[in-house]
C-alpha cells in the first residue's frame, strides 16, 4: 500500500545545468533549483564537456541542499531519490548519477534512474493537473527532436526523429553563423521579432520514407550558403531577417509534421517539450494550429522547458508508483533510447 503523498528529490546534470528539485506526487513542485553554467560555456561558443563535469562536481552539493531547504523538507521527508542517467554528456551525467547513488545508499532510500527526454515530456504534467496519456508530444531540445505518441505514463511510441541535427542544435549553429553567439535559441527568438520571416525562402525538408522524421542540416547549410553569397556579392546581411526566416522554416516543419500526425492518429491532446518549446514563435504557431483543429494544447512554462530537475521528479513519480527501482549498478548511458531501461 502506497503512502498518500510521495515526495521525490530529483537531480539533473546531463548537460550544462546543475539542477535539483523536490516534487510531490509528480505534479506539485516544492522547489526547482537550477545553477546554469551558461556564462562559462559562452566564452567557448558552446558546451565544453570537461568544464561541464567539473562545474557539476563543484556545485551539486550546494544545489541539492538549497533545493531541500527551499522545499522546507528534511532528508526524512524524502521517499525516493531520482536522477537523470541518460541521454547526455557522459561525464556530466556521471556526476549526478554518482551523487544520487551515494545519497540513496547513505539515506537508505529507493533510487530511480530517469530518461532525460521522458523528463522533458513529463514537465507537462506539472502545470496541467488534468493532463493524462494518451496524447501526442513534440520534444525539441538541443540534442533531440522526437515526435512521440505518449501511450501511457512511461510508455512511448516514436513516430519521427531527426535524421541529422536536432532543432535546438540548428538554432545554436545558425546563431553562431550570424554572429549572435551562444546559446542561440533564445537570441534568435528575440532578434526575430524585428525581422521579416518571409524575407528569405529557406527550405523545409521532407523525408521520403518517413513523413514524420526531421532534417535540419540542409536548412543550416542553406543559411550558410546565403551568408556566403551575400559576402561574395558584397550585399548587406540583415541579421533579423535571416534569423526570422530561418526560425519560420523550423516552425513550419515542426507545426506541419505535428499536425499531420495529429490528423492521422486522431489525438485530442497535443503537448510540446524541450528547450526549443520555449520559443515564443513556435508556441504561438502551435497554439493557433491546435485551435483550428479544436484540440487541447499543452506547453510547460519556459523555465520547465529548458533543463531542470522538476521534470525529472515528475517522470520519476510515475515510475515509482509502477514499482520501478534502480539498482546500485545504475550507470550513465550517454545514448540511452526513449522507452529503454
Ligand atoms: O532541453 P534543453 O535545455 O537541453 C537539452 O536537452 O538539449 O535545450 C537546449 C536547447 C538549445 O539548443 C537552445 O538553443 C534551445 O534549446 N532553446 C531555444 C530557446 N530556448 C532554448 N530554441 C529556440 N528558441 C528559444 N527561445
Ligand atoms: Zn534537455
Amino acid at each position: 500500500m502506497l503512502k498518500e503523498d510521495i515526495t521525490i528529490l530529483a537531480i539533473e546534470s546531463s548537460c550544462d545545468e546543475t539542477a535539483a528539485a523536490v516534487v510531490v506526487n509528480g505534479r506539485e513542485v516544492l522547489s526547482n533549483t537550477i545553477s546554469s553554467q551558461i556564462d562559462i560555456h559562452t566564452l567557448y561558443g558552446g558546451v565544453v564537456p570537461e568544464i561541464a563535469s567539473r562545474k557539476h562536481t563543484e556545485r551539486i552539493n550546494q544545489v541539492v541542499r538549497q533545493s531541500l531547504s527551499e522545499a522546507g523538507k528534511s532528508w526524512d521527508d524524502i521517499d525516493a531519490i531520482a536522477v537523470t542517467y541518460g541521454p547526455g554528456l557522459v561525464g556530466a551525467l556521471l556526476v549526478g548519477v554518482s551523487y544520487a547513488k551515494s545519497l540513496a545508499w547513505a539515506l537508505n532510500k529507493p533510487l530511480i534512474g530517469v530518461h532525460h527526454i521522458e523528463g522533458h515530456i513529463s514537465a507537462n504534467y506539472i502545470e496541467n493537473k488534468d493532463l493524462e496519456p494518451p496524447f501526442m508530444c513534440l520534444v525539441v531540445s538541443g540534442g533531440h527532436s522526437h515526435l512521440v505518441k505518449v501511450v501511457d505514463y512511461g510508455e512511448y511510441e516514436i513516430l519521427g526523429r531527426t535524421r541529422d541535427d536536432a532543432a535546438g542544435e540548428a538554432f545554436d549553429k545558425v546563431a553562431r553563423a550570424i554572429g549572435l553567439g551562444y546559446p542561440g535559441g533564445p537570441k534568435i527568438d528575440k532578434v526575430s521579432c524585428e525581422g521579416n520571416p518571409a524575407a528569405i525562402d529557406f527550405p523545409r525538408a521532407k523525408i521520403a520514407d518517413n513523413e514524420y522524421d526531421f532534417s535540419f542540416s540542409g536548412l543550416k547549410s542553406a543559411v550558410l550558403n546565403y551568408l556566403n553569397q551575400c559576402e561574395m556579392k558584397k550585399e548587406e546581411v540583415v541579421t533579423a531577417d535571416v534569423a526570422a526566416s530561418f526560425q519560420q522554416a523550423v516552425v513550419d516543419v515542426l507545426v506541419g509534421h505535428s499536425m499531420d500526425a495529429i490528423d492521422r492518429y486522431g489525438f485530442d491532446k497535443f503537448a510540446i517539450a524541450g528547450g526549443v518549446a520555449s520559443n515564443s514563435h513556435l508556441r504561438a504557431a502551435m497554439e493557433e494550429a491546435c485551435k483550428k483543429r479544436n484540440i487541447k494544447f499543452y506547453r510547460p512554462s519556459p523555465i520547465l522547458c529548458t533543463d531542470n530537475a522538476a521534470m525529472i521528479g515528475a517522470a520519476a513519480y510515475f515510475e515509482y508508483v509502477k514499482g520501478v527501482r534502480s539498482g546500485w549498478d545504475l550507470n550513465a548511458v550517454p545514448n540511452l533510447k526513449l522507452g529503454e531501461r
